[in-house]
């Protein structure tokens, strides 16, 4: 079987665009991929968190991959600071990594024209996640679009060491899913429903209860063309077709055609209530789980063993490789 990583970066809250773009569909993923699942904590510390926060968010990513169906018998699952390769490997990259293309990397383009400072952390950010996938002999790696350009690095990186030292690294292939790769704001369409988002009405998160996801859903932003179409005149009405397609698994078209003759208000209240009952036994599962902070930590570390056996391997071969003494 082949090889399959991803993770998600514990900065925030996760939302209905971290489960849509990528957890729902590394749960179906698992049944066919020998699967990695990190939580990239190490990733977090490129903007400035709190400690506590940071420290909350790690143990709700790690039970929300639980709740949300993935599977530690099947898949590893596991923090990214407990496996000490990352680390040492990011270094790696950073040296084989060029000045002008990380540089060009978009999400750090936007965040030094949005923040006041930004840390060298930031910059080297896809150079940790080229080595994140890397030391896992990985095959695929399914992200949302907006990951994209860091898998696209990540191949280049691997490229060059294997051009310069031999071949060593496979070279990983990004996948985005079909519908739900860029999943948008409720209030800002035109704006990726994210994580880090200010105004809380833009952003379903997992945890949201029934009530405030009823009432995000209604005050979604539609228009005034009084027709249910995916098309770029209509970003909201798109996004709603694409959250309700992806939960039911049914086409964009399927979508469209379930809602023919049928008004805005039909729309999110159908949308709203496919992602409760959705989300709703996960957040139970949850709210268990967070419960229990030692199971979720015996399950962090036996996560943690697996990916260190692997990892290490990789890290051997590579400091061989370059020349090290080990
Ligand atoms: P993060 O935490 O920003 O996002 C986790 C995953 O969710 C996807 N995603 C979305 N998909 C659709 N619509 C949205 N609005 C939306 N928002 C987020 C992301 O594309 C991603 O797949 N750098 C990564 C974490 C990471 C990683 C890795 C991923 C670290 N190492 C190695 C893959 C492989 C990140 O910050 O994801």
């Amino acid at each position: 079987m082949e090889i399959l990583y991803s993770a998600t970066k514990p900065t925030g809250k996760l939302t209905l665009g971290n489960y849509l773009g990528a957890i729902k569909n590394w749960k179906e993923m698992q049944e066919n991929y020998n699967s990695i699942f990190a939580v990239a904590d190490l990733h977090s510390l490129t903007i400035n968190i709190d400690k506590k926060e940071l420290n909350d968010n790690i143990y709700t990513q790690f039970a929300t991959f639980l709740a949300a169906g993935l599977d530690p018998e099947k898949s590893i699952i596991y923090c990214q600071s407990h496996v000490k390769e990352h680390a040492e490997l990011a270094w790696i990259m950073n040296c084989l990594t060029y000045f002008g293309e990380a540089s060009r990397m978009t999400q750090f383009k936007d965040h030094k024209k949005k923040d006041k400072v930004v840390s060298v952390g930031l910059f080297a950010y896809p150079m940790l996640m080229a080595g994140d996938i890397l030391l896992y002999n990985t095959n695929v790696v399914p992200v949302g679009i907006d990951q994209m350009q860091h898998v696209e690095i990540c191949r280049d990186i691997a490229m060059r060491f294997n051009a310069r030292y031999g071949e060593t690294f496979v070279i990983p292939k990004g996948i985005i899913p079909k519908v739900g790769a860029k999943i948008m704001g409720l209030s800002d369409p035109t704006k990726k429903m994210a994580k880090s988002e200010d105004n809380e009405n833009n952003v379903i998160y997992i945890e949201d209860d029934d009530e405030t996801i009823r009432r995000k859903f209604k005050r979604a932003v539609t228009d005034s063309l009084n027709r249910i179409k995916y098309c770029e005149e209509q970003p909201g009405v798109s996004n709603l077709l694409t959250i309700f397609s992806c939960i039911k698994n049914i086409t964009i078209n399927e979508a469209e055609k379930h809602f023919e003759g049928l008004g805005y208000g039909e729309l999110k209240s159908q949308t709203a209530q496919a992602v409760i009952d959705e989300l709703s036994p996960i957040r139970q599962k949850l709210r268990e789980l967070k419960q229990n902070k030692t199971y979720l930590e015996e399950m962090m570390k036996k996560g943690a063993e697996k990916a260190r056996l692997i990892a290490s391997k990789t890290l051997n071969k590579v400091y061989r490789k370059i020349g090290l003494v080990i």
